[in-house]
């Protein structure tokens, strides 16, 4: 029997993780948070002084990493890489930028494909990311891109990050928001798109749980 795979593809900001979360949780699968592998990338180089411009290091990098998930009690993540605890060093803005440039190598991504594919799982899974639905979950059962306005992304950017104590003025979060979204979306390798099965949802001016009963209300349909 094959595994559904609920894919949440869409830009920085658009609410995807708290979503992929959220309907993870009520329907009891997995969860891939595929751009934290990105991240996770970004910062394996940078702590071991492999510059963004040597692809063969950073795509070995990204095959070896050592990474595992965790969850505190309270439900909240926590990452670790090599053994150290990088929960909050990933969400940096810096390691944001880092992840974007290492996303757009060819052998990067092709070294995190397997691993992703990896997580598809019985009872099920929702994959979070740029590409589920066009390249890493072709097949998934539903596919779904997340959308919302620009200046409202980097108004939950800035909230998120000033909760976990990241400070970070709201019109520079815009412009890097901007230069993402840029470079994600024209980048000749798997480039941020809508899978042509997507459906489309934009989460601007929307609750969280009302974004996320729309998701469970299409799986649902299935
Ligand atoms: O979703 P995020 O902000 O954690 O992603 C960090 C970067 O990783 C983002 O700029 C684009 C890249 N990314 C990607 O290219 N493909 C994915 N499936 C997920 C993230």
């Amino acid at each position: 029997m094959s595994v559904p795979v609920i894919a949440i593809d869409g830009p920085s900001g658009s609410g995807k993780g708290t979503i992929a979360r959220r309907v993870a949780e009520a329907l009891g699968y997995h969860l891939l948070d595929s751009g934290a592998l990105y991240r996770l990338t970004a910062l394996s180089a940078r702590k071991q002084g492999v510059q963004f411009d040597d692809e063969a290091s950073l795509a070995e990098l990204a095959r070896a990493l050592d990474v595992r998930f965790d969850s505190n009690s309270d439900g909240s993540e926590r990452i670790w890489l090599d053994n150290e605890d990088v929960t909050l060093e990933i969400r940096r803005e810096s390691t944001g930028e880092g992840a974007s440039m290492v996303a757009s190598i060819q052998s990067v991504r092709e070294a995190l494909l397997e691993r992703q594919r990896g997580f598809e799982q019985a009872p099920g899974l929702v994959a979070d990311g740029r590409d589920m639905g066009t390249h890493v979950f072709p097949s998934a059962a539903v596919k779904i891109f997340l959308t919302a306005s620009a200046e409202e992304r980097a108004r939950r950017r800035h909230k998120q990050l000033k909760d976990k104590g990241i400070d970070v003025s709201l019109a520079a979060l815009s412009r890097d928001i901007e230069d993402r979204d840029r470079r994600d979306t024209e980048r000749s390798v798997a480039p941020l798109r809508p899978a042509e099965d997507a459906r489309i949802l934009d989460s601007s001016g929307l609750s969280i749980e009302a974004v996320t009963n729309t998701v469970l209300d299409w799986v649902a349909e299935l």
